[in-house]
C-alpha cells in the first residue's frame, strides 16, 4: 500500500514535471513527506517507471543478457546503444542478430565470445533484437 503511494506520487512528480508544470510540486512534496525516510525502495520506480514494457525489454530483463550488456555502457559485450548505432533495424539485420543471440559467437565487436541461449525461440529473440535497435 506505502509503496504503491509511493510510486503514484512519484509518478505524478515525474509526469507534471515532464509537462512543465510546477504548481503540484507542493502536493508531491507533501506526499513524499508523510512517507517514512527509511531506506527509499526504489524497486518500484526503476527508470521510465509508467510506460509500459515492450514484450522484448521484458524478454531481455528476464534473460542473463544484463550480466554482460547494459543499454548505454559497455560491459562484457557491446552496449544496446552501441549495437543499435551499428545496424539499422532492418529485417536482415533483426534475423542475423537473432540468430546470433541464439547461436552466441564472436568476430564483431572483438574476440570476446557472447554465450548462447538455445532455448530462446527465434521470435522471441528477435523481438529482443527490436528493442535493442531502438535504443539509440
Ligand atoms: C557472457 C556475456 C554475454 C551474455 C550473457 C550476452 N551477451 Fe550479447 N554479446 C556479448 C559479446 C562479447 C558480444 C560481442 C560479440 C561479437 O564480437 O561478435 C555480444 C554481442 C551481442 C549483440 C550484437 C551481435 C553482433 O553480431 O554484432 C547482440 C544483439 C547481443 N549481444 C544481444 C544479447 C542478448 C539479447 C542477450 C541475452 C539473451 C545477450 N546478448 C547475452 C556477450 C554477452
Amino acid at each position: 500500500m506505502k509503496k504503491g503511494m509511493l510510486a503514484s506520487v512519484v509518478m505524478i512528480a515525474v509526469f507534471m514535471a515532464a509537462c512543465g508544470g510546477g504548481s503540484k510540486n507542493d502536493k508531491a512534496t507533501e506526499g513524499a513527506k508523510s512517507e517514512t525516510p527509511a531506506a527509499a525502495d526504489n524497486s518500484m520506480v526503476a527508470p521510465g517507471a509508467g510506460a509500459p514494457a515492450s514484450k522484448g525489454e521484458t524478454l531481455e530483463a528476464s534473460l542473463d543478457c544484463k550480466t554482460c550488456h547494459k543499454v548505454d555502457m559497455k560491459v562484457v559485450g557491446p552496449s544496446f546503444k552501441e549495437i543499435a548505432n551499428k545496424y539499422p533495424a532492418t529485417d536482415e539485420n533483426i534475423d542475423m542478430l537473432a540468430s546470433k543471440i541464439i547461436s552466441g559467437g564472436s568476430g564483431h565487436w572483438g574476440t570476446t565470445p557472447m554465450t548462447p541461449h538455445p532455448d530462446l525461440a527465434k521470435d522471441d529473440a528477435k523481438e529482443i533484437v527490436k528493442y535493442i535497435l531502438a535504443q539509440k
